[in-house]
């Protein structure tokens, strides 16, 4: 955990706390079909009430009522409703607007790869499960999925959008308050469907475009007073064969299968949500993967001796 990310934090997954412009519009949306709805409601009672209990004699005008209450009132209703949403939804737009960052989520079972264009080199960087986002700037993201149907909703940023495999969609964001944000998968996917969750750190520019720089670079070499401890576990990671799955960049491995590691210390969680990333965690998810989130593509390492599970979770931890 380094200072920039480690906040006090609650993350907030909700419709009615909006943090960006789209997401502000659903929630004045909801907020209206709430309380109109609300009111409504309580007119109707009203008017039930008002039936029951009067006494006079005078018959009601029905075509009255079935006029002004079913078809004058409903359109009126709709109408207006159809006005005011179309209002506060963004537009659609075929492609990202000027000086947008553009950011590649692909989501699979049961994780999100995120990759970022490196300004410096133009190379890409891949990292996971996290989703940094610099404060009042457009983002663009482009969704898709090798697997199976899996849907992209950070409640507090955007609306739904589907992750379809053989398609690219594209979801425009913005962040416009500082905080940390938890997204979900919003499409049935399998097993841990529910166990496929995403962070966004929404962060000033300038420290944005720090912690990209930091992303950016290769993982360090073990140094410090705990360097023997650190070389061991590097080692453990490509002698247990980790780097048949998963890369940390400057160290070895070209494995796709898995999520990018080479800074996997500085991330919030472990798993996709699962395991918040503090002292323990590590170790406990490479040794009990199948009993954290039973299912997920990666096997527990149970039989991994005490020692070298050690040295492995230590090397890990401090890939900041
Ligand atoms: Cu991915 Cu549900």
């Amino acid at each position: 955990m380094n200072a920039l990310t480690a906040p006090s934090l609650a993350p907030l997954q909700s419709v009615l706390s909006p943090a960006g412009p789209a997401a502000a519009g659903i929630a004045s949306v909801s907020w209206m079909l709430f309380v109109g709805a609300a009111i409504i409601f309580a007119g109707v009672m009203g008017l039930l009430a008002w039936a029951v209990a009067r006494r006079s004699a005078r018959p009601v005008q029905p075509m009255r009522w079935i006029l002004g209450g079913g078809v004058v009132f409903p359109l009126a209703v709709l109408a207006t409703l159809f006005v005011y949403s179309h209002w506060r939804t963004p537009g659609w737009l075929v492609q990202p607007p000027p000086g947008a960052l553009i950011v590649g989520i692909t989501a699979h079972m049961w994780w999100w790869e995120v990759r970022y264009r490196d300004p410096a080199s133009g190379q890409d960087i891949t990292l996971a499960n996290e989703l940094h986002l610099p404060l009042g700037r457009p983002v663009w993201l482009g969704l898709n999925s090798p697997d199976v149907i899996h849907s992209f909703w950070v409640p507090a940023l955007a609306g739904k959008v589907d992750m379809v495999p053989g398609r690219v969609n594209h979801l425009l964001v913005e962040a416009s308050e500082a905080g940390v944000y938890r997204g979900q998968c919003a499409e049935f996917c399998g097993e841990q469907h529910a166990r496929m969750a995403l962070h966004v750190v929404a962060r000033p520019p300038a420290e944005f475009d720090a912690w990209l720089a930091a992303q950016a670079r290769p993982a360090a070499a073990p140094a410090g007073p705990d360097a023997p401890l650190l070389a061991l576990g590097r080692q453990a990671f490509v002698a247990q064969r980790c780097n048949a799955c998963h890369t940390v960049r400057g160290v070895a491995g070209e494995g796709r299968l898995g999520p990018d590691l080479t800074h996997v210390g500085s991330r919030l969680y472990l798993g996709a949500g699962t395991l918040r990333n503090q002292e323990g965690a590590m170790a406990q998810w490479v040794a009990h993967t199948q009993a954290v989130k039973p299912g997920a593509r990666m096997p527990s390492s149970s039989d991994m001796d005490a020692a070298t599970l050690q040295a492995l979770a230590a090397w890990l931890e401090q890939l900041q």
